[in-house]
C-alpha cells in the first residue's frame, strides 16, 4: 500500500509527481503530499485524492525540479491533513516519503521524547525521519550514513525517499520488503513505487533490491547496500504501453479491464498454447518441471482474488495430476508453523506480486527448502523475483483494485500449467488433453459471447442494487467462482455477500433465506447439475430469489428461476474462466447504480504491502 514517486532533473517536479501519483492511486488514496526544493523545502499535503491537492496548490508558483511525492492508505494515524506524507524532521531540514510500516517505532520515539524532539503527527514515518536528524546531528551532517544507521536500527518494512534542504541536487532512497524502482533517464532520474509514472519518460530502469540504497544525483546515481558496499546496477527495460494505463474511452478502469478480458485471456496464451498442434510451453517453468510433475503434493499460497483462483488450481490438479493440493491464505500459513518437506512444491499466486503476506509465507516454505513457482501478473515485482520459476500472465497492468483480468489470467495460466504436467505424467488420456487444449483456445471468444450479454446483467443489477445482503452458491468448479462473485460484490458495492458451496447452504445460510434474499447460482451444465438444481428448488421453496448463471439452451433452471444469465457450454474444467464474468459486470452495475467509487473503492488497497 502507498504510492511513491519522487523525481530529479530538468522537469518541472511538481506536475510531474502528480501525474506520477494519478498513476499509482491504485495503491491508496486516502491522503496524498509533495515535498520539493524550491528555495528551500516545502510540503503540500492534504486528506483525500490526488486530484484534491492538485486542485488546492497553485503549481505556477512552484519551481522545482527535484521532490518526492506520496499517496497514502493509512497504517498509523487516520488519514487527515496532519498525518498525509510527506513529513518533515523536527527542524525541517529533510523531508521524507515512505510506504511500509516501522515496527518498532514506538521505542524510538519515546527515545527521541526523551530528547526533547516533538512530533506533528501520529506516524511512524515521522520518527524515522527525525531519527535521522538526529543521527546526521551527531555525526557531523553526513546524511547517507544517517540513513544507513537509522535503517540498521530499525525493524519492518520500508521505500523511503529523502529531500536534504542542504543538498538540492541529491534523492536519497531506500528499500526493504516495500517495491521500489528506479527510472534511469538522461541527466533525470524518477523513483517510483512500480513502473507506471516512469515509462512515459523512460523505459530503463532499476529494480532495487532490499535493503538497498540508492543515492541519485542530477548526473549520476550510485547503489549501495546499507553497509556501504556498492552494487553494480542492473538496468533492464520495461514493457509497458502508456495506452495499456489509460481508461481507453471507458468510464471505469474496472470496466475496461471486464471488457478486455477476451484478449488479456489470448494474451496469456500466446506463445505457449498450440491447440492445432496439441503443445502446451511453458518457458518459465522449465527447470522444475520434472519436480512438479513428481509432486507428492503441492501447496498453494494466495490471498483475495488470487487465493480463488487458487481454489480453482486445486480442483485441476487433483483432477488432472493427481496431486494432492492445499490451498493456504498465506496470512495463516506464515503464523502456523505449517509442515514444510524439502522439495515440497509451493505455487504462489499474486497479482501484483507485492502482497505482504505471500511474499514472508513465500521466504518461509523457501526457507525450508521447497520449489516455489510464482504465478504473477507485475514483472519484476517483488514475489516474482523469490520464486525459483514460475509463469507470468500477460494480461497488462490491473489498475481497478477489484481484480477481474488478473483472476482469469491467473485461470488460463494455472490450467496450462495443470494440463502440462498432467500430459507429461500420463494421468491424462492424449484425446482429453487435445479437447480440452482446443476448448481453451475458444474461451477468449466464449467470454466475448458473455460480454455481449452485458445488457441482461445491467437489469439486474438495476432489479437488486438496493439488496442488503447477498448469497452466492455454486459446486465443484464454479464454488470459487460463487465466492469470488461474492468478493466483487462486497469489495466495490458495500454490499454484504457470502459465497458458499452450494451444499452448504443446508448447514445455516438458509436461515437467512427469505423474499428479501437474492441468491446467485453458478448453475451451469455440469456434473454437479442436478444436485444444482435441488439446492435452487430448496432456496425457492423458502421464498428465496434466484438468479441463475445457467449454460445457453438450459430449460430446467429458467423455469425454476427468477432471472437468468446465460453463458456458452464449457468444459467443466473451464468453466470459471466464463462464469465468472456475470459476476464482475453485476457487482460492477451495481456499484456504479449505488454511486460507489467502483476503481477505488474505500478501505481498499490494491497492492497490500503490509500484513
Ligand atoms: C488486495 C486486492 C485484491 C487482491 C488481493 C491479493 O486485497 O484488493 O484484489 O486479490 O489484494 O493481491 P495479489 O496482488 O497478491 O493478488
Amino acid at each position: 500500500m502507498c504510492g511513491i514517486v519522487a523525481y530529479i532533473g530538468h522537469q518541472d517536479a511538481f506536475p510531474l509527481i502528480i501525474k506520477g501519483l494519478k498513476r499509482l492511486e491504485y495503491r491508496g488514496y486516502d491522503s496524498t503530499g509533495i515535498s520539493v526544493h524550491d528555495n528551500g523545502l516545502k510540503i503540500f499535503k492534504k486528506a483525500g485524492k490526488v486530484a484534491e491537492l492538485e486542485s488546492s496548490v497553485e503549481e505556477l508558483t512552484i519551481k522545482a525540479s527535484v521532490g518526492i511525492g506520496h499517496t497514502r492508505w493509512a497504517t498509523h494515524g487516520e488519514p487527515n491533513d496532519r498525518n498525509a506524507h510527506p513529513h518533515f524532521s523536527a527542524d525541517k531540514s529533510l523531508s521524507i516519503i515512505h510506504n511500509g510500516i516501522i515496527e518498532n517505532y514506538d521505542t524510538i520515539k519515546k527515545e527521541l521524547l526523551s530528547k526533547g524532539y516533538t512530533f506533528q503527527s501520529d506516524t511512524d514515518t515521522e520518527v524515522l525521519i527525525t531519527f535521522i536528524e538526529d543521527i546526521k546531528k551527531q555525526n557531523g551532517g553526513d546524511l547517507e550514513q544517517a540513513v544507513r544507521s537509522a535503517l540498521h536500527a530499525i525493524e519492518g518494512a520500508y521505500a523511503i525517499v529523502i529531500l536534504n534542504e542542504e543538498n538540492p541536487n541529491q534523492l536519497i532512497a531506500a528499500r526493504k520488503g516495500s517495491p521500489m524502482v528506479l527510472g534511469v533517464g538522461t541527466d533525470e532520474y524518477f523513483i517510483a513505487s512500480d513502473a507506471t509514472p516512469i515509462i512515459e519518460y523512460t523505459n530503463e530502469v532499476v529494480y532495487l533490491k532490499d535493503r538497498e540504497i540508492a543515492i541519485v544525483n542530477r548526473e549520476d546515481f550510485r547503489i549501495t547496500n546499507i553497509d556501504d558496499v556498492e552494487q553494480t546496477p542492473y538496468i533492464q527495460k520495461v514493457e509497458m504501453k502508456l495506452e495499456e494505463l489509460e481508461k481507453g474511452g471507458y468510464e471505469h478502469f474496472m470496466l475496461k479491464e471486464i471488457f478486455e478480458q477476451p484478449n488479456s485471456i489470448a494474451d496469456s496464451m500466446r506463445g505457449r498454447l498450440d491447440a492445432a498442434n496439441g503443445t502446451l510451453t511453458l518457458g518459465g517453468i522449465y527447470e522444475y518441471s520434472q519436480a512438479l510433475i513428481n509432486a507428492r503434493r503441492i501447496i498453494v499460497l494466495a490471498c483475495g482474488t488470487s487465493w480463488h483462483s487458487g481454489l480453482v488450481a486445486e480442483y485441476l490438479f487433483e483432477e488432472y495430476c493427481r496431486i494432492p493440493v492445499e490451498v493456504e491464505y498465506a496470512s495463516e500459513f506464515r503464523y502456523r508453523n505449517p509442515v514444510i518437506h524439502e522439495g515440497d512444491i509451493v505455487i504462489a499466486i499474486s497479482q501484483s506480486g507485492e502482497t505482504a503476506d505471500t511474499l514472508a509465507a513465500i521466504e518461509l516454505a523457501k526457507s525450508k527448502g521447497a520449489i516455489i513457482l510464482g504465478i504473477v501478473n507485475v514483472v519484476g515485482s517483488s514475489i516474482s523475483r523469490v520464486t525459483h520459476e514460475g509463469a507470468y500472465l500477460h494480461t497488462g497492468p490491473e489498475i481497478g483494485v477489484a481484480s477481474t483480468k488478473a483472476f482469469t489470467g491467473q485461470l488460463s495460466v494455472l490450467t496450462m500449467i495443470a494440463l502440462s504436467v498432467a500430459h507429461k505424467k500420463g494421468t491424462i488420456t492424449q484425446t482429453r488433453y487435445k479437447e480440452l487444449l482446443v476448448e481453451l483456445a475458444r474461451i477468449p471468444a466464449k467470454i466475448k459471447e458473455v460480454l455481449d450479454n452485458n445488457a441482461v446483467v445491467e437489469e439486474i443489477a438495476e432489479r437488486f442494487k438496493d439488496a442488503k445482503n447477498f448469497i452466492y452458491l455454486g459446486r465443484g468448479y464454479n464454488f470459487p467462482v460463487a465466492l469470488e462473485g461474492a468478493l466483487k460484490l462486497k469489495e466495490i458495492s458495500y454490499i454484504h455477500a457470502e459465497g458458499y458451496p452450494a451444499a452448504e447452504m443446508k448447514h445455516g445460510p438458509i436461515a437467512l433465506i427469505d423474499e428479501e434474499m437474492p441468491v446467485v447460482f453458478i448453475a451451469t451444465r455440469d456434473s454437479s447439475y442436478d444436485k444444482v438444481v435441488s439446492n435452487i428448488q430448496e432456496v425457492k421453496a423458502r421464498k428465496g430469489v434466484v438468479i441463475a448463471v445457467v449454460t445457453k439452451g438450459d430449460a430446467l433452471i429458467p423455469a425454476l428461476a427468477d432471472y437468468i444469465i446465460e453463458v456458452p457450454p464449457c468444459e467443466e474444467a473451464l468453466m470459471p474462466l466464463i462464469s465468472v464474468i456475470p459476476l464482475q459486470l453485476l457487482s460492477y452495475h451495481i456499484a456504479v447504480m449505488r454511486g460507489c467509487n467502483v476503481d477505488q473503492p474505500r478501505n481498499l488497497a490494491k497492492s497490500v504491502t503490509v500484513e
